[in-house]
């Protein structure tokens, strides 16, 4: 499998305002960062795999019981390479807010260096151990965040992953301002730190093995991490072995539109290939529906609600969930009503489609 990242062109902070603006364009041997960062790599030599197969002989028995045949791209996925003991230390290459000035919090995009250490596939997570210690004395526990990069990674090169966290800033009981440890560490790195990877964990996230599948990817805020990393691998890369010819469904919710999240990617890829990718954004704080309801990501997917059911039919159809918890049961009671309309029982319909790898979840 060898893959290059073809002219991405790519500007991340999604508004005008977003003050620490830096255009990424993604070239076969060229990445440039406009904030001062200008990498070279050789990228022919990137994201080559060899899968190594099995020669059966005709002494061997047949198995009994074939082995499930994955719908999701299973095969050689790594997990847990690094453990917290001995994680891989990456270095901070880029740190850039990617949300507006006057935005509600702040999200941020960054890349670290893994020099192709850390083998992970679209989909997959890393945990990170902040430096310094807990109020034990022991060192932090890591979080866990979802890898907004694609295999290749943003240069191209297979050597970097990248993520997109959100600062965590709280009042407590006491009215004291909390700063979440790993977020607050990870928002706050310079190019050029050092950053403690454990992983790359999961298989839930997982992208379908069939290019011509359908994949719905339903996202609150940073939760649109992993479709990044789908997208840019869909829309943004060459691979020998893969060119995505289905339909790519991205609905995406954040607060307000200056929180949007990688706006200028997602249009981008629209130009690209307007047959194959379909994308509406839910923004909470500014629109409603006809009911005067507040837009949340099940609201806006309401909207198409038998474009969707009819989509589900089909078993090359993968429904793929990421980020706040509370979406989970907003985006299941939308399915009870249409399941119900055709006699079906939803809890159960759901159960035949995580079996068969269909229906993803991975919300907290
Ligand atoms: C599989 C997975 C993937 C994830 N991917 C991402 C990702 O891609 N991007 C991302 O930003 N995050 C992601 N997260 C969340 C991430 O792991 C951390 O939980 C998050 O960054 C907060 O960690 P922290 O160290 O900053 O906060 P901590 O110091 O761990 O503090 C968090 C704690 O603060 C308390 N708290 C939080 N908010 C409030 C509040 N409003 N009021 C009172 N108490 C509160 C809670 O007790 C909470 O457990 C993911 C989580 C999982 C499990
Ligand atoms: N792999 C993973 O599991 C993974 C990966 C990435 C992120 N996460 C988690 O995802 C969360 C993302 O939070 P964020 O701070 O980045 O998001 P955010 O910017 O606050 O956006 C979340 C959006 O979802 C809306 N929302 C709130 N409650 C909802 C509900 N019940 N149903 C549907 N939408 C709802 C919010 O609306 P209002 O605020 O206007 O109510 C807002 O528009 C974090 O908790 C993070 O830990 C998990």
């Amino acid at each position: 499998m060898a893959a290059t990242a073809v002219n991405a062109a790519v500007s991340l902070p999604a508004t005008k305002s977003s003050n620490l603006r830096s255009n990424a364009t993604v070239f076969p041997e060229k990445v440039s960062f406009s904030k001062g960062l200008v990498c070279s790599r050789n990228v022919r030599g990137g994201g080559k795999v060899l899968s190594i197969r099995a020669v059966s002989t005709e002494a061997e028995a047949t198995p009994a019981i074939a082995p499930k045949a994955h719908k999701k791209n299973e095969e050689g996925v790594i997990v847990n390479k690094f453990k917290p003991k001995d994680p891989y230390v990456g270095k901070c290459l880029l740190n850039s807010k990617i949300t507006a000035d006057d935005a509600p919090g702040e999200t941020w995009h960054m890349v670290f260096s893994t020099e192709g250490e850390v083998p992970y596939r679209e989909g997959q997570s890393i945990g990170i151990i902040a430096d310094g210690v807990d109020k034990n004395g022991k060192p932090h526990k890591l979080r866990l965040y979802s890898i907004a990069s694609s295999a290749l990674g943003d240069f191209g090169d297979s050597k970097t992953v990248s993520l997109c966290v959100k600062r965590l800033i709280y009042t407590n009981e006491q009215g004291e301002t909390v700063k979440g440890v790993c977020s607050n560490f990870l928002c706050d790195l310079k190019p050029g730190a050092d950053v403690k990877i454990t992983g790359p964990v999961g298989k839930e996230m997982l992208m379908p093995v069939d290019p011509n599948a359908t994949v719905i990817m339903l996202a609150t805020g940073t939760g649109i991490a992993p479709f990044r990393s789908f997208l840019w691998k869909m829309f943004f890369e060459k691979h020998e072995d893969y060119k995505f010819n289905g339909l790519a469904w991205l609905f995406l919710g954040v607060p307000t539109s200056s929180s949007l999240l990688y706006k200028d990617e997602f249009t981008k890829m629209q130009e690209r290939a307007p047959e194959n990718f379909k994308v509406d954004y839910a923004i909470s704080r500014e629109q409603a529906n006809e009911a005067g309801e507040k837009m949340y990501i099940q609201t806006r997917m309401a909207q198409y609600a038998e474009e969707l059911w009819e989509l589900l039919k089909k078993d090359n159809t993968f429904v793929y969930m990421c980020g706040l918890k509370g979406m989970e049961k907003g985006i299941d009671d939308i399915m009870a009503g249409l399941a119900a309309r055709d006699g079906i029982d939803w809890v159960e319909h759901k159960r035949t489609l995580k079996k068969a790898e269909q229906w993803n979840v991975e919300v907290y």
